[in-house]
């Protein structure tokens, strides 16, 4: 948990008397809050069930009644009622709190009288937001509306998604909303709630939104805070946003977040959250089943909205507009996540084609192509390399020493020393590869690598870069994909082997990632309702791309449809790539340890060194013993 969390939950908790979250505990039985989530069954004096926390097939969750917690023993989740809401709910503390003594029918208590008022006065502001939105709502589905819903309609948008964000009209009349709530509210209330504009010269106030859609903006738990509102024709702003308010701060809000949270609760594994930049992106990404969407609100991404974003999902994928502003954007925020990461917490950049947003990319190829775009998205790690090797040509000792300072000086930037450790790690390797002389020829008959050392993009082009160029070793674990694929009897026999394989490239790992989770698929699976299977995840274009690319190479290892033909052919390319992998780190640390001495560089050779050197075993030693014991 990051340190400004701990500290907020610190003081949050410090702010409710004990007594009274003794009270609510006690009130409210753990079995009972987390029985609405998981099926526990009585073991004894404590229940049991599957953790939700992870993927498990074999309970090893308990909740402890008497004591008031509750435990995995798989994945280490420990905590009390209100410690199970924050991570099941991915609420925060004082939500959670609230939501616990909502139930139990306790009122939460207020410490002292600003922060009643405040309370209080939040509270008449939401009822002044929840006022207009049901305003605008009914005046798009009147009479008033039908341009606006026209407008909705050929934008590709049904009744049911234009309710379900419940989207409104604002009438194109300075008084619209000042008539209709006004009676209800304080005019300075709906002043303060930035419903309505005094003019400079003193005259009297008129509605904020003017003949434009009504998007509502929502908090964390849905409430209406502030509205997005976007013309119908050509007139700027396209878009113009609520003003800041007290409740309602640009940069610390994102667009979709209640559906979102609400999504990621649902399937914790499979969703990562995706960052587009609009509105109708977000939406339009909703209706395609992909609830994890949010946005920003036409700001670049702030601090604060990384670490809304990290509580989503522990690396969630940018997916900006394919247009230049669109890769601005990602640098930016590239730039502002870089501090920020810890081990495990980073962001994926997914790349659009040119000149599409997801909203048009989903209507002109749908989910599924929307869903490759997804599983090509590159790792934080990758993009930065790309764009510091996209700078200019490395073509002389002079640019490669510029090359790695500018790339030491951006590891610097990482706040957490183990992630900044791996990442100079990371760079140094990626840089000594660059300079790698020609590869070795090609067993399997392939290409020699071409190792010129020149960047694979053109100088000056904006990133993100086109894909690092392709590694001659691509192909030995394209062949393993495609034999896992061809014959699927060994995913279970080698599970364990390829769960432990290094696989380089994001699209590739993630194939085989897919792969190795298919293990709840019925047994006997046949390599027919594996591909299809893999296609209704989004994977045809990359399945079939790995066949095509390592098709004839794998072809000699596919020729024969005996069992123990194809276990060998397994054997043979892991085999190879286990002591590639060796040779690569040995020469990795001996190349880190002559550019800059140190003791971690000096410890990483030595223990490199210790491991018995793949040299040494034949071939089908290495392969059968997989890993060198380390
Ligand atoms: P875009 O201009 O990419 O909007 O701005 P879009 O999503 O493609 O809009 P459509 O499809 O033409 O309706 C992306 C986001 O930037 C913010 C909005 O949040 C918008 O969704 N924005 C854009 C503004 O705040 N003001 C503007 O004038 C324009
Ligand atoms: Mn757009």
């Amino acid at each position: 948990m990051p340190a400004g969390r701990r500290r907020s939950k610190l003081a949050a908790a410090m702010a409710f008397p004990p007594s009274f979250l003794d009270e609510l505990r006690a009130r409210i039985p753990l079995g009972e809050v987390v029985g609405r989530r998981v099926r526990l069954i009585r073991k004894g004096r404590e229940l049991g069930g599957l953790c939700p926390f992870h993927n498990e097939k074999t309970p090893s969750f308990y909740v402890v009644e008497d004591k008031g917690f509750f435990h995995c023993f798989g994945c280490g989740a420990h905590g009390d009622a209100i410690g199970f809401l924050m991570r099941a709910d991915n609420l925060d503390f004082i939500e959670a709190v609230e939501r616990l003594a909502g139930e139990a029918g306790l009122a939460v208590p207020q410490q002292t009288p600003q922060e009643r008022e405040r309370a209080q006065r939040q509270k008449t502001l939401l009822e002044a937001l929840a006022g207009a939105a049901s305003f605008y709502e009914a005046q798009l589905w009147g009479q008033g509306g039908s341009r606006a819903r026209d407008y909705l309609t050929r934008r590709g948008l049904d009744d049911e998604t234009i309710r379900r964000f419940r989207l409104g009209w604002a009438p194109d009349d300075r008084q619209a909303l000042r008539r209709a709530l006004s009676g209800e509210y304080p005019e300075a209330l709906l002043r303060e709630a930035g419903l309505l504009r005094v003019p400079d010269d003193g005259g009297s106030p008129y509605d904020y939104f003017r003949g434009r859609v009504i998007f509502p903006i929502g908090d964390r738990a849905g409430r209406t805070i502030a509205f997005g509102g976007r013309t119908l024709g050509d007139d700027q702003p396209k878009y113009l946003n609520s003003p800041d308010t007290p409740l309602f701060e640009k940069g610390r809000v994102l667009y979709g977040w209640a559906a979102a949270r609400a999504a990621v609760a649902r399937e914790p594994d499979k969703a990562p959250a995706i960052v587009v930049e609009g509105y109708m992106d977000v939406i339009a990404l909703h209706r395609a089943a992909f609830g994890t969407a949010v946005a920003p609100l036409g700001t670049a991404l702030t601090e604060a909205q990384l670490q809304e974003l990290w509580r989503l999902s522990p690396e969630p994928v940018l997916c900006f507009d394919g247009d230049a502003a669109g890769q601005r954007a990602a640098g930016r925020a590239l730039t502002r996540a870089l501090p920020l990461l810890q081990p495990g917490r980073s962001l994926r950049f997914a790349e659009l084609p040119p000149g599409e947003d997801p909203d048009s990319l989903i209507r002109s190829r749908g989910g599924v192509g929307f869903a490759e775009v997804l599983n090509a998205a590159r790792p934080l790690s990758d993009v930065l390399w790309q764009r510091e090797l996209a700078v200019r040509p490395i073509d002389t000792p002079e640019r490669r020493a510029e090359l790695e300072a500018r790339l030491m000086a951006q590891a610097a930037l990482i706040a957490d020393r183990s992630v900044q450790n791996e990442y100079r790690r990371f760079l140094r390797d990626r840089l000594f590869a660059l300079a790698r002389p020609l590869g070795r020829s090609g067993r399997f008959g392939r290409q020699p690598a071409r190792r010129d050392g020149r960047p694979s993009v053109p100088p000056g082009t904006a990133a993100p870069a086109p894909p690092p160029p392709r590694d001659p070793r691509r192909v030995e674990r394209e062949i393993l994909l495609v034999l896992l694929l061809r014959h699927p009897f060994l995913i279970d026999e080698k599970r364990e082997e390829a769960i432990q394989l290094d696989f380089p490239e994001p699209e590739l790992d993630r194939l085989r990632r897919a792969i190795l989770r298919v293990e709840d698929l019925p047994e006997g699976l046949d390599a027919a309702t594996l591909r299809q299977h893999l296609g209704e995840n989004g994977f045809t274009t990359l399945v079939d791309s790995v066949f095509s690319s390592s098709g004839m190479h794998a072809a000699v290892l596919l020729g024969s449809p005996d069992p123990d033909y194809i276990r060998r052919g397994w054997a043979h390319v892991v085999g190879m790539m286990r002591r590639d992998e060796n040779r690569a780190e040995l020469a990795s640390a001996r190349q880190a340890l002559a550019s800059e001495y140190s003791p971690e560089s000096l410890a990483r050779l030595q223990a490199l060194h210790a491991q018995p050197r793949p040299e040494e075993l034949s071939e089908d030693e290495a392969s059968e013993r997989g890993r060198p014991p380390g």
